[in-house]
């Protein structure tokens, strides 16, 4: 029986490693991670993590095929294919602070498979790293292994988005996989192949050499952030001369140079991904002295960060220029629909402007606990790049912030709503008892444009939806 070892139970390992158990009955396959919390919720009823499908796939697999462990030496020693899928946030401090990909966790990985490691395995890099990391990690397995071992480096990116990550897993797009030239890199990347090929159409798996697997899933991130980018750049212009931005990306969707993916305003990306690997390709460019290229995504950055300022803005400058002591509703707080993830949602950073205006916030999210909505809006952002569980837990609750079960409650007496997550459930809600149980003048800020603007300003909101032509209400010149 081949035997898998997966390093990381995350949002890529645990779902990642469950689906290859589920397709692949044959192997056997260890999710290995240093988290022992991690690992026991992997074990438990309750899953670490919120992804739709995902419980089912391990109910059928756990115990069987699939197991969850800490012991992660044990397993690493007895895999043939170890998939590393550890974190590889931005770099806190030192060179490329702010920027650099920090690969301690993947170092460390690395020197712990060549330290138990006594027969030859293939590496495959799952987690998202620099250009070039196969030759660093390459170098850490060759000069701390055992002699005669030898080892395969391989690129096999994860293109799942967390809400859909099952789906994504099992019906993908493309597999990706890069690896050496040479007989040996060749049998490698067959042997990866055949696993795949147990559910994936061949035609769907693609192989190349390292460094362009590498680079694509890099360049993938930077163009799907840089359309979001595009459109919410074009929401602002929208707003400014009453052309509507649902309308200009329809017009765009239909262009078969362009198509219909990505092209949703809203207050501006979140995720583990997109920011963390934009600013990652960045730093490579600024290293191989491509100061132009690196500005240029750069920019996708900046206007991400602009739209939620924006967004923040428009709420003061619409309720009288202050929202000091006055209540709003925040729903949503994940960084999408589906997910139970909060890292870089755009959520923290439009609550933390209110707040920062003196607001107090009644926050609800189906699937975001209080504990961990308090503990980003206390985190600075350094700390938050940082897996929760590899850093001290911030014992600071944010006063101005109560967090409720629903909401009918978070917008009872509230003087508007913003809404920063696009969950089903909140199109769903009883606009009409909710204008009813509301402050007047009642406002609705629809961060991820999921609402019936005209059936709420019948109802008596005065409504803001990103690149939609405004209330007059609201057709002031914006503070920067
Ligand atoms: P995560 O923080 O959820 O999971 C990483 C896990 O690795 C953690 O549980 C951590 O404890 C564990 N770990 C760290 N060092 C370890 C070690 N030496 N031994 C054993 N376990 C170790 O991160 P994630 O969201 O799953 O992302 C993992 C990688 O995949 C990143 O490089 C990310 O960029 C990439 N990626 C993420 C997504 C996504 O949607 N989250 C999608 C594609 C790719
Ligand atoms: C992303 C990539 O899509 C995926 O291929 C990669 O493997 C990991 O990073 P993820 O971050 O999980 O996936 O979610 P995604 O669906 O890409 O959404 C990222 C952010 O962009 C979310 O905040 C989402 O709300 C926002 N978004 C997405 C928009 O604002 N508009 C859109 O049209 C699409």
């Amino acid at each position: 029986m081949v035997k898998i070892c997966g390093i990381g139970a995350g949002y890529v390992g645990g779902p990642t490693m469950a689906v290859v158990a589920l397709k692949c009955p044959s192997i056997e396959v260890a999710v290995v991670d240093i988290s022992h919390s991690r690992i026991s919720a992997w074990n438990s009823k309750n899953l670490p993590i919120y992804e739709p499908g995902l419980e089912e796939v391990v109910k059928q697999c756990r115990g069987k095929n699939l197991f969850f462990s800490t012991d992660v030496e044990k397993h690493v020693y007895e895999a043939d294919i170890i998939f590393v899928s550890v974190n590889t946030p931005t770099k806190a401090r030192g060179l490329g602070a702010g920027k650099a990909a920090d690969l301690t966790y993947w170092e460390s990985a690395a020197r712990m498979i060549a330290d138990v490691s006594q027969s030859n395995k293939i590496v495959v890099e799952k987690s998202t790293v620099p250009v070039r990391t196969a030759e660093a990690i390459g170098r850490i397995l060759a000069h701390n292994s055992k002699k005669g071992i030898k080892y395969q480096i391989l690129s096999n990116p994860e293109f799942l988005s967390e809400g859909t990550a099952i789906q994504d897993l099992l019906d993908p797009d493309r597999v990706l996989i890069g690896g050496n030239d040479g007989p040996e890199g060749h049998e490698a990347i067959q042997k990866l192949k055949d696993i795949y090929a147990n559910w994936v159409p061949e035609d769907r798996i693609i192989t190349t050499n390292l460094w362009s697997a590498e680079l694509s899933k890099l360049a993938d991130n930077a163009f799907l952030a840089q359309r979001i980018s595009s459109i919410n750049a074009m929401s602002a212009l929208c707003e400014a001369t009453s052309a509507e931005v649902s309308q200009v990306s329809h017009a765009l969707s239909k262009n078969t140079k362009i198509g219909p993916k990505f092209l949703n305003a809203s207050v501006g990306f979140g995720g583990s991904c997109f920011q963390k690997d934009i600013l990652n390709l960045v730093y490579i460019c600024e290293s191989n002295g491509l100061v132009e290229v690196a500005n240029y995504w750069k920019e996708v950055i900046k206007v991400n960060d602009y739209q939620k300022s924006r967004f923040v803005n428009r709420v003061v400058t619409s309720m009288f220029n202050t929202v000091s002591g006055k209540k709003i509703a925040v729903l949503g707080f994940a960084f999408k629909k589906d997910t139970s993830d909060t890292r870089k949602t755009p959520a923290i950073d439009v609550c933390k402007g209110l707040l920062g205006d003196g607001a107090c916030l009644s926050i609800y999210d189906p699937q975001v606990s209080e504990e961990q909505i308090q503990k980003d809006l206390s985190m600075n952002n350094v700390e938050w790049d940082y897996p929760i569980h590899l850093q001290p837990m911030s014992s600071t609750t944010v006063k101005q912030v109560n967090v409720v079960s629903d909401a009918y409650e978070a917008t009872k007496d509230a003087h508007g709503i913003c809404i920063l997550t696009e969950w089903d459930e909140f199109k769903a809600i009883d606009y009409q008892r909710v204008f009813d149980n509301m402050q007047k003048p009642a406002f609705v800020f629809d961060g991820r444009n999921i609402l019936n603007v005209d059936k709420l300003r019948e109802t008596g909101f005065i409504v803001y939806s990103i690149g939609r032509p405004l209330d007059l209400w609201q057709n002031m010149p914006q503070q920067a």
